[in-house]
């Protein structure tokens, strides 16, 4: 796949982050159901895409979207019931996939009530099964990642041990900096068949973190996620808001 380009979005604010953030998702899987036939859509996890799901759940937008070919999976989780308000996956259900007719078996859940350990396990085997990229790991056809103050993204915090695990697709996570302490996280290996990736940040917090990554600063392990995909061929898209792009 030839290297696809890596651009830059700033809007104003979270609204128009959100609005951003949902359109993208609407051209973005409509291109990859065109180009394969379907989609895995890979959901960033905390805060900053909730509103985005839920303007994607509105009339207007979710209607173009064919969601029974799309799978939807999501890059980290906690390990919380699934009704938790810390659950990722509640909160995207909540806002989106209660709303859009993903079949049951395109939701690749992790399943966390098993344990970190587990759940790492049989969430490694759904994405095994995915179909493969070129090189191998699973074709994930639009991936939304979110970062934290840190640089953190999915459940990879600056200098611990999961940042280099490069034989696993998701390994489990017991001293998260950022509560809750145990997570089930994709690596920065999984994303190497990642086609599109959207990093979505938003408010002033976000804006050092930010300029680092984009600078190329790879003690972030954001910075090592954007690479990854880049080195693979993948197309990389920062929507920012302009506090975040400051
Ligand atoms: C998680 C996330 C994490 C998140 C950042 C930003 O489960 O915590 O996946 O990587 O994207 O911490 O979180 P906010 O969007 O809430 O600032």
């Amino acid at each position: 796949m030839s290297a696809l380009a890596e651009r830059v979005q700033v809007v104003e604010g979270p609204d128009e982050l959100a609005e951003a953030a949902a359109r993208a998702a609407v051209a973005e899987l409509e291109a990859a159901v065109e180009a394969h036939g379907s989609a895995t859509w890979v959901l960033a996890g905390g805060a900053t895409p909730t509103a985005a799901y839920r303007r994607l759940a509105a009339h207007d937008l979710r209607g173009g979207v064919e969601w029974d070919r799309v799978r939807v999976a999501v890059g980290d989780e906690r390990c919380v019931p699934v009704h938790h308000p810390d659950s990722n996956w509640g909160q995207a259900a909540a806002a989106l996939l209660d709303h859009v007719p993903v079949p049951d078996h395109h939701l690749l859940r992790p399943p966390v009530e098993l344990g970190a350990e587990a759940a790492a396990d049989a969430y490694q085997a759904a994405l095994a099964a995915l179909p493969a990229a070129a090189g191998g790991t699973p074709r994930l056809e639009v991936v939304w990642l979110g970062l934290g103050e840190d640089g953190h993204c999915l459940s990879l915090f600056p200098g611990h041990p999961e940042v280099e695990v490069s034989d696993r697709l998701v390994v489990p996570v017991h001293a998260s900096p950022k509560p809750p302490p145990d997570r089930v996280s994709l690596t920065l290996a999984a994303l190497a068949g990642t086609e599109r990736l959207l990093v979505l940040a938003a408010g002033p917090a976000k804006a050092v973190p930010v300029a680092r990554a984009r600078a190329g600063d790879d003690r972030l392990p954001l910075t090592r996620a954007v690479e990854t995909v880049r080195a693979a061929g993948g197309g990389v898209t920062w929507l920012l808001d302009q506090a975040a792009a400051a």
